[in-house]
């Protein structure tokens, strides 16, 4: 049989919990409430496969890219090892992202995707396009995927993530769920991507998506969760689904100190 090929979730001890790591590959669901550390999570396997030579973007639909980066800064991430280009030139995604250069190394991708729409619809309301642009369209998530789409064809991006998949809802009324989200995810497994895409949990969500299928479509789904004990409130992480994987589904408190995620207590209750 052939060894699947993994990347890391960069959280100690978590990744013998799935079989070694994440298969290469998959599209992974990274789900939790408010402030659970979605997007700090996802940026560090991001930072450290790029630390590793992989290639990376990170597609931020709402936070900006400013108050991305003081918040990986805050957590002691050294971003001056990597590579940063920051994205939020509408003119440029335009055309075909022209400026960007093939192949660089040690290169993370920042989509500032707010920006970049905001200054869209301008460009629209002005009629400032041309027959001959490229990937302009009023379908924002297909604006998305080929900004992915050229990240991948000029060979700086192995893995993406896109942050989030609730607010890529909002930008467009989905008539036929199923099978446009089926669309998505499925263009970026064509694209040979591994993803991570970030699903925000709330009321309004039912348990692992909004529309009660991305949790079937997904290859992959960690939870994250903060759980109040004894008025203390602990974070935790879960692999609720992994395809090909042997997994431990327990619960694991998540710790993060020295820039570092952890992964402790799986499936004991944490002495108090
Ligand atoms: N050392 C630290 N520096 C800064 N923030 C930290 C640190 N340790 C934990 N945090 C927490 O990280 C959280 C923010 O992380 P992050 O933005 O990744 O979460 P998120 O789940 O993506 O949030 P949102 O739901 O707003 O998108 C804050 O609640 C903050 O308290
Ligand atoms: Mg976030």
């Amino acid at each position: 049989m052939v060894a699947t090929e993994r990347i890391g979730s960069y959280i100690e001890n978590f990744d013998a919990a799935m079989g070694g790591g994440i298969p290469v590959g998959h599209i992974v669901l990274v789900y939790g409430t408010a402030g659970t550390m979605k997007s700090s999570l996802c940026f560090n396997i991001l930072f450290n496969e790029i630390l590793k030579g992989k290639r990376g973007a990170y597609i931020s639909i709402e936070q900006s890219s400013l108050s991305l980066l003081k918040q990986m800064v805050s957590l002691k991430f050294d971003i001056s090892k990597v590579n940063i280009e920051v994205l939020n030139d509408a003119d440029d995604v335009i055309k075909g992202l022209s400026k960007l250069k093939s192949g660089e190394t040690h290169k993370l991708t920042l989509v500032d995707f707010g920006t970049i729409r905001k200054q869209l619809r301008t460009i629209k309301a002005q009629k400032k396009t041309s027959k001959n642009d490229f990937a302009f369209s009023d379908d924002m998530v297909h604006t998305i995927l080929k900004i992915a789409e050229t990240l991948a064809e000029k060979d700086l991006c192995d893995v993406i993530v896109i942050d989030s998949l609730t607010a890529l809802y909002s930008l467009t009324e989905l008539k036929d769920p199923r099978s446009e989200i089926f669309y998505l995810f499925e263009y970026l497994r064509d694209l040979g991507l591994t993803a991570f895409v970030i699903s925000e949990e709330s009321e309004l969500n039912s348990r692992f998506s909004r529309f009660g299928i991305e949790s079937y479509l997904v290859d992959g789904i960690l939870h994250l969760q903060l759980t109040e004990r004894n008025r203390k409130v602990t974070r935790e992480i879960s692999i609720a689904k992994m395809r090909s994987t042997s997994c431990n589904n327990d619960i694991f408190t998540l710790e993060f100190s020295g820039s570092k995620f952890k992964a402790l207590y799986g499936g004991k209750i944490p002495l108090v």
